[in-house]
């Protein structure tokens, strides 16, 4: 018979994501709808470790489904991989009296969440935030949706300038390990090329592709690069190499970094983490444990926490086909 939950503790934790105020505000409000307790656990896990809580009540929440970031703000702890740092983590939990906890982040926050509960047999359940879109058990992760309106957004902008000057841009965009930002915003924007960490197109076929590029007449030139690309070591290299190889082209260089992170959630990211934060405080009620909350085909489902980190969402092998064919 599992303890029943009279109060949870939320937190953000890794690299932020759009959409994660969106989720705090659903967990929180959802607790207040069940009459449990509420508490936000501030800078992840090392809030944690030094009990940087606030009680949260429905109105702790206002206003913030917009809003971009998270408020509860987020860290990488290093403290929090030692032992030491969980024991004095799991001490504060239990003084404050919390029974479980809500985690919001990737595979790192998760691997951690992991741990902790397996050493304090502590409830947990993760909701997906990141924006890479990397975890399996969920076809999206929170912030997903808005980082690539936002990649789109600034690559129509380079698309101006470089069509004005006929120039050929690298565009780097965020994804460690996967390219689905890369694939997704380079189809949006019209991308020349598409180059992700999950295949290797070598620089032969790049210098091919913007010869023709040039050849059938293209004012302009995009080619999109996922930042664990493995083509070139990163973009300034692919940069002096084409100018090398082709001299007639003038090339630039535009990274988009972490403005991809930031701003207001899109509409899908607020729905989304609204679902997910009602089902993940209902699971706790009912007994859940290392889980995450995952969308499957649009139906909000549990996935074991373990097996979400044991690798990478795959990207979709049909978009490199159909960039390839609209790139005549
Ligand atoms: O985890 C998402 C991500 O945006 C990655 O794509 C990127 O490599 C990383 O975060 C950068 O994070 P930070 O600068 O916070 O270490």
């Amino acid at each position: 018979m599992p303890k029943t939950i009279k109060k949870i503790g939320v937190l953000t934790s890794g690299g932020d994501a759009p959409g994660m105020n969106a989720a705090i505000r659903s967990v929180v409000r959802t607790c207040a709808f069940y009459k449990i307790k509420c508490v936000g656990i501030y800078r992840g896990y090392q809030g944690m470790i030094e009990g940087d809580f606030k009680d949260l009540n429905a109105r702790s929440v206002n206003n913030i489904i917009n809003k971009g970031g998270t408020f509860l703000k987020t860290a990488r702890s290093q403290e929090f991989r030692t032992k030491e740092g969980r024991k004095l983590a799991y001490d504060h939990l239990v003084k404050k009296n919390i029974d479980a906890l809500v985690l919001i982040g990737g595979d790192g926050t998760f691997t951690g969440g992991m741990i902790f509960s397996k050493e304090y047999n502590f409830p947990i359940i993760g909701i997906p935030g990141t924006i890479d879109n990397d975890i399996l058990g969920t076809n999206f992760t929170l912030g997903y949706d808005t980082a690539l309106n936002t990649a789109v957004e600034a690559i129509d902008k380079i698309r101006d300038t470089a069509s004005s000057h006929k120039r050929l841009f690298f565009v780097e965009v965020m994804g460690r390990d996967v390219g689905h930002i890369a694939l997704n915003a380079g189809v949006g924007s019209g991308a020349e090329e598409i180059l992700v960490p999950e295949e290797n197109l070598g620089l032969e076929r790049l210098l091919e592709s913007l010869l023709k590029s040039r050849k059938t007449g293209k004012s302009s030139t995009i080619v999109l690069v996922a930042e664990g690309d493995k083509t070139g070591n990163n973009v300034f290299e692919l940069r002096d190499y084409v100018e090398e190889n082709l001299k007639d082209y003038d090339v630039r260089v535009s990274v988009l970094g972490h403005m991809q992170r930031g701003g207001a959630p899109s509409c899908f990211d607020r729905v989304l983490a609204s679902k997910m934060g009602v089902k993940a405080v209902e699971s706790l009620m009912n007994g859940k444990n290392n889980v995450m909350v995952g969308t499957i085909n649009n139906i909000i489902e549990l996935y074991p926490i373990d097996k979400a980190v044991k690798g990478h969402t795959k990207i979709d092998e049909e978009l490199l086909r159909v960039s390839d064919i609209l790139n005549i």
